[in-house]
Order: structure tokens, then C-alpha cells, then sequence
């Protein structure tokens, strides 16, 4: 079922899959065509994977011949939306969790944050690992999003003087254990394309109040509310649990 709130105002898109290996599938798919599609017209295709565990199975399909015999690896440019300040081999590790699934088998061009050089060190160095790729004003082509229970995204937590970075590209999240580096909302807005992959019915509550069909009851938005670029959200039936029916 695809569905929209409010169109007219630019609010989220949502598409409900059946079940989380459905929705895996349909990332997959949309990334194949987002990259087919970016590196037709500029010649390379960037994008930016969250951690969690939701992306694990989208990474294992896009490791399959199935998926990935349709994209041009040497001109994919893999970045991350956040990553833990912990040594890539770190069983935290976002970068880990990508590399076993996906990054040691294909060439793709990955521009890993290092968070093992701490928080402050490690968001100034991918800073300039984005604007050396895309240039001082970075436009990824595609982000792929989670979203916590507590309607968190990327790193950025409610609350988070992060949320309030409107200039750096990437920022230190020092306020959480281990600390993270993140990208900023002015990066992940930017984005030409942002897919929420979101399952589970622990997550129903934050996806109404994330969508707007339940109000934020006097509180700050979510995070992911903050993601105000016109979003594709990929809900399971668990986590769309309560939505407006179109
Ligand atoms: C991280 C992620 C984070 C994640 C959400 C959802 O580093 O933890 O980037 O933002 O996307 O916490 O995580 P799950 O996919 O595990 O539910």
C-alpha cells in the first residue's frame, strides 16, 4: 500500500511492505535504480547508509548477483549517515556491520568515518572526506535512514545540540556511549533522495508521531521530524500500525 499525508505540503511519503524481508527487497531495488539513474546523469552515484540493525539484510541483498550485477560499483561512492567512535573492527561498528555484508564484496569507493580517532577529530576529517567527494556544499543522492523507538535519526537525539548544527557537514555527538559522529540535518535535508527503512512494531508510535498523524503531544519533533526533504518511508505492517489509511 503506498500512501502520502498531505501531499500538498511536501510531507512524507510511505510505502507498507508486508514484512521486513519485503521491505529489505524494495530498498534494494530503489537503490539499484538510484544508482543506475545517478551515475547516468553524473557519472557516479553517492550514497549514505545508516547503522542499527535494520540495514543488515539490505546490505546481504545487495551483495547478491540478483542486485548487485546491476550496479556500476567502481562509480558508487559509500558513505555513512553516523558511526560509533569505536575501531572499524568493533562488533558497534556501523562501518563493520557493512563491510562483512556488503563492502568487502563489491569495489565500491567507501569513505568510512573514523571514529576511532574520537569524536571531534573524527567528524572534522569526514567533513572534509565529503567536501573532497562532493564539494563544500555536499549533495548525496541518496541517505537511507533508521529511526529509534525514541524517534531518534542518524545520531541525532532530541535534546542533542547536534540537532541544532546548521553549518558543519558532520558533527560530534559526545552525549552518548560510546560517543558518535553524525551527519548534520542541513546534509541529510540536502540529500536528493531519503529512504526511512522503519520495522517493527516497537517503532509504530514514533512513526505516527514522525509522520505527523500524531501530535507531538507539547514536545520537541523527533528527530526524524527534523528530516524535512520530502522522505520515501519503508514501513513494515507492524510499524505502520495506526497510520491514516489512504
Ligand atoms: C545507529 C543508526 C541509528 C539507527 C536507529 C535504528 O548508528 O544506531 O544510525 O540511527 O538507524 O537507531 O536502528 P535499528 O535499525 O537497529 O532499529
Amino acid at each position: 500500500m503506498a500512501g502520502h499525508l498531505r501531499p500538498e505540503e511536501g510531507q512524507p511519503l510511505f510505502q507498507v511492505l508486508p514484512d521486513a524481508e519485503a521491505l529489505a527487497r524494495r530498498a534494494a531495488e530503489l537503490f539499484v535504480m538510484a544508482a543506475s539513474s545517478s551515475i547516468s546523469v553524473r557519472g557516479f552515484f553517492s550514497v549514505a547508509f545508516s547503522g542499527g540493525t535494520t540495514p543488515g539484510r539490505l546490505f546481504e541483498l545487495l551483495a547478491l548477483d540478483e542486485y548487485s550485477a546491476g550496479v556500476q560499483w567502481g562509480k558508487v561512492h559509500v558513505f555513512f549517515v553516523d558511526e560509533r567512535c569505536v575501531p572499524p573492527g568493533h562488533e558497534l561498528s556501523n562501518y563493520r556491520l557493512a563491510s562483512d555484508a556488503l563492502l568487502s564484496k563489491v569495489k565500491a569507493i567507501v569513505h568510512r568515518i573514523h571514529g576511532e580517532l574520537g569524536p571531534e577529530e573524527a567528524a572534522g576529517k569526514y567533513a572534509g572526506e565529503l567536501e573532497g567527494a562532493l564539494g563544500n556544499s555536499p549533495v548525496l543522492d541518496m541517505v537511507f535512514l533508521g529511526m529509534g523507538q525514541d524517534g531518534h535519526t542518524a545520531s541525532l537525539f532530541t535534546g542533542s545540540e547536534a540537532l541544532s548544527e546548521k553549518v558543519k557537514l558532520a558533527v560530534p555527538v559526545i552525549d552518548r556511549e560510546p560517543p558518535r559522529v553524525s551527519l548534520s540535518l542541513p546534509v541529510i535535508n540536502a540529500a536528493r533522495t531519503i529512504v526511512f527503512h522503519v520495522t517493527g512494531e516497537n517503532k509504530a508510535a514514533a512513526v505516527r508521531q514522525a509522520l505527523g498523524a500524531q501530535q507531538f503531544k507539547g514536545g520537541p519533533a523527533p528527530p526524524a521530524a527534523l528530516v524535512t526533504r520530502r522522505a520515501l518511508w519503508l514501513l513494515d505492517e507492524a510499524a505502520a500500525e495506526g497510520l491514516p489509511k489512504q
